[in-house]
């Protein structure tokens, strides 16, 4: 009878919730370029806005040091379970705009999917459980508590974010952190998500000479700090695969027997992701297949490089620097700030004494993991059943959302994530997209999460 009227509602109000998902996506709200700080105020109005209409009204928009924060609570009844939804409202760059196929911030609808810059990373994926309130409010059925912090510096790594929480800990007291910013396994394949790696990010410069020299001249007998950057990242890894900065792996948990299992009986194609990848091989670490090596082994990558003559023609030069962002994706238990000095420690020990070489951190995180077997994964579980009808799949990603540790160590909850997304859906990308069936279903599952939360005897107040 209550499923009945659940899914009446979904369906009467399904338009509607597509034309509230297109109000947040025509707002360009790019979290990195100083030009949008209106824009980003006027996309927290406008989830202020839905809040408040999901029959939230202690919805606001708290400053920060950066971009703003909206928080939003529910009537806390004591004798409910408070869900603690986390969710990021800014989005990333629009650039190359010439590769959308229509306007990035004119979500247009093709083929069931909506196409616009922050459909599936995130305002598609936050927004589902504003809905999920809004229809359990409407029906009077609303078994929760809820609270809502909802960033908008996420794409800039969070830098007021750790802050916030801590002097805000009593504020979000919740019993359970819900979040939707990942994906699933493929389409029709609801997963739960077991672990996200974590992160470091640095930047290395290598100075030469002091200014640029003509490279007939000195070529030869003066160090270019191109190619030394480029020696010193190349021998970062082995023939193997491996890192090669002492002590990366050791405190890398081994992947247990059960998720590798479990993992082996994923219907992966190695030629369905190659073709998504374009490229004409897999690469990786020896030994672990291409599911390992993205959810449960660590990973170092150069992320861009420049320096020197990059204009038009050949013009001969040995250039004063050169630059390189580098990145680590961190699995349990590694720790992001001393793999960041391990590998400071390790650029430094290679580089020549011919240069100077100054590394500077940028942003990272801890990996996250929990267990299947947390009660509030099993509430999700059964969710993602009813939502989506079939049995999700325990996964891991290869994605970081640094600020999941924050939250669950600081306010000390658990962590379901609810994710969405499909992995082909262009986030970060030109074309970004969002299949429309998985917004609807992840609607309902919300609305399912928030009753098997509220009915976990774990739970009960
Ligand atoms: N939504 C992503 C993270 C994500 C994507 C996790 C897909 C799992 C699967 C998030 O917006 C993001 O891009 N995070 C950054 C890290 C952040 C510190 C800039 C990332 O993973 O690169
Ligand atoms: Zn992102």
């Amino acid at each position: 009878m209550e499923d009945e009227k659940i899914t009446t509602y979904l369906q009467e109000n399904a338009a509607k919730f597509e034309e509230d998902l297109k109000a947040l996506l025509r707002i360009p709200s790019v979290s990195t370029e100083e030009k949008h700080k209106p824009d980003m105020l006027a996309c927290a109005q406008e989830v202020v806005r839905q809040l408040h209409e999901a029959g939230i009204p202690k919805a606001e928009i708290m400053p920060t040091p950066g971009h703003p924060i909206v928080y939003a609570e529910s009537e806390q009844l004591p004798t409910r379970p408070t869900i603690l939804v986390y969710g990021h409202y800014d989005v990333q760059p629009e650039d190359p705009v010439e590769e959308w196929i229509s306007p990035p911030f004119e979500p247009t609808i093709r083929d069931g999917k909506i196409y616009a810059r922050g459909t599936s990373d995130d305002k598609g994926q936050f927004i589902i459980h504003i809905k999920a309130a809004k229809t359990l409010n409407d029906l009077k059925m609303m078994p929760v508590n809820l609270k809502f912090c909802l960033e908008g510096e996420e794409e800039c790594g969070s830098p007021n974010l750790d802050n916030w929480i801590r002097a805000h800990a009593d504020l979000l007291k919740s019993d359970v952190l819900v979040i939707s910013d990942t994906t699933m396994y493929g389409p029709g394949k609801p997963s739960l998500l077991c672990g996200l790696r974590g992160l470091t990010y640095i930047e290395v410069e290598v100075k030469g000479g002091d200014v640029d020299m003509h490279s007939g001249m000195f070529g030869g007998a003066v160090p270019n700090p191109i190619n030394e950057l480029c020696r010193i990242i190349a021998a970062l890894h082995d023939e193997k695969g491996r890192v090669t900065v002492p002590g990366f792996y050791d405190k890398v948990r081994p992947l247990s027997k059960e998720e590798h299992e479990e993992w082996l009986k994923l219907d992966f194609s190695e030629d369905e992701y190659l073709k998504m990848v374009g490229s004409k091989e897999l690469c990786g670490e020896e030994g672990y297949n291409c599911i390992e090596r993205r959810w449960a082994r660590p990973c170092l990558d150069a992320n861009g490089i420049w320096g020197g003559f990059t204009g038009e023609g050949a013009k001969t030069v040995i250039p004063a620097r050169a630059y390189a962002k580098i990145s680590c994706r961190l699995v349990p238990d590694q720790d992001d700030k001393e793999i960041a000095e391990l590998l400071e420690k390790e650029i430094k020990r290679l580089a020549s004494p011919a240069v100077e070489v100054k590394v500077t951190f940028h942003h990272g995180g801890p990996p996250w993991m929990t267990s299947p077997d947390d009660p509030v994964l099993r509430a999700a579980n059964v969710a993602a059943q009813k939502a989506w009808k079939a049995t999700p799949l325990r996964v891991r990603e290869g994605g970081s959302i640094p600020i999941v540790s924050t939250f669950t160590s600081v306010l000390n909850v658990p962590a379901v994530l609810l994710g969405v997304g499909l992995e082909d859906e262009q986030i970060h990308a030109p074309n970004e997209h969002l299949s429309l069936e998985n917004f609807h279903a992840g609607i309902a599952a919300s609305v399912y999460l928030m009753q098997e939360i509220a009915a976990l005897p774990e739970m009960k107040k």
